[in-house]
C-alpha cells in the first residue's frame, strides 16, 4: 500500500551514539556524556535557527547541519570542560562524516527496493555530509533520492522539510511511510500527515504529546513486516 519508504538518517540508518567510543578514547570517563550532550545540542541548534525565523523561504539563521554539528561539539566540550584540541576535533568530525550504519540498514533498503518500492532519505544533514555517509556505507544503489533540508533552509520539524518528499517524488501523503528512530521526528512526520514507523532500539517511551506512531519496532528490519 505504500509507494515510498523514507528514512531519517542520523540515529536511524547511521549510529550517532557510536561517537561515544571515540569520545571516550579522547576524553576518558566523559565519552558517553559528551556523545549524549553533543546530539542534544546539535538538535537544539536546528530548532533554534528554524523557530527564530520560520520564513518559508528559509531561515536567515540557517547554517548547514555539518556546521551546527561542529559548533555544538565545541560548545559541549567547553561546557564539560574538556580540552578540544584541533586534532581531536578533526578525528571526531572525520568519524561523524563516515558514521557506521546499523547492521541491518543496507539489507532493509535492499529488500525494500526488491519489492519495487521507492526509497528515500530525508535528513537535516547537509547534502555533502549525507553523500559522504551514504557512500561510505555502500547504500547508494538502494536509495532513490537523498533529500536534504538544505533545499528549504528549515530543519525538521518544520512542515516544509517533510514536504520535500512530496516535491521530489510523485506520491501523496498517504503513499509515504516515514521511518525514524527519533521519537520527535516520528511524531512531527505523523503530524505532517505521513504514516510513521518508530525504530525504538533502546526501549524508550514515546513522546507524551501527539499521536502514537502507526508502527513501532526494536530494529530497522521490522519495517519490512509493515509493508
Ligand atoms: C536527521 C537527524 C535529525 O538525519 O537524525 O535528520
Amino acid at each position: 500500500m505504500y509507494k515510498l519508504i523514507a528514512f531519517d538518517a542520523y540515529g536511524t540508518l547511521f549510529d550517532v551514539y557510536s561517537m561515544g567510543e571515540l569520545a571516550e578514547e579522547l576524553f576518558p570517563g566523559n565519552g558517553q556524556a559528551l556523545a549524549l550532550m553533543w546530539r542534544d545540542r546539535q538538535i537544539e541548534y536546528t530548532r533554534l535557527v528554524t523557530m527564530s525565523d520560520p520564513d518559508p523561504r528559509g531561515s536567515r539563521h540557517y547554517l548547514p547541519f555539518w556546521e551546527l554539528t561542529l559548533r555544538s561539539l565545541r560548545y559541549c566540550c567547553k561546557r564539560l570542560q574538556l580540552p578540544l584540541h584541533a586534532h581531536s576535533e578533526q578525528r571526531l568530525m572525520d568519524q561523524y562524516a563516515k558514521l557506521n550504519g546499523f547492521a541491518d540498514s543496507l539489507e532493509v533498503l535492499r529488500s525494500i527496493k526488491a519489492k519495487g518500492l521507492s526509497t528515500a532519505i530525508l535528513s537535516n544533514g547537509s547534502r555533502d555530509m549525507l553523500s559522504t555517509v551514504v557512500t561510505a556505507n555502500g547504500l547508494t544503489p538502494y536509495v532513490d533520492q537523498v533529500v536534504s533540508v538544505e533545499d528549504v533552509r528549515l530543519f525538521k520539524t518544520a512542515p516544509q522539510a517533510y514536504a520535500l518528499l512530496l516535491q521530489n517524488f510523485a506520491v501523496s501523503k498517504q503513499d509515504v511511510l516515514f521511518v525514524s528512530s527519533n521519537a520527535w521526528d516520528a511524531l512531527a512526520a505523523k503530524w505532517y500527515g505521513f504514516d510513521v514507523f518508530w525504530v525504538n532500539r533502546l526501549g524508550h517511551p514515546f513522546e507524551e504529546i501527539g499521536e502514537r506512531p502507526d508502527f513501532e519496532g526494536k530494529s530497522l528490519s521490522e519495517v519490512l513486516a509493515a509493508l
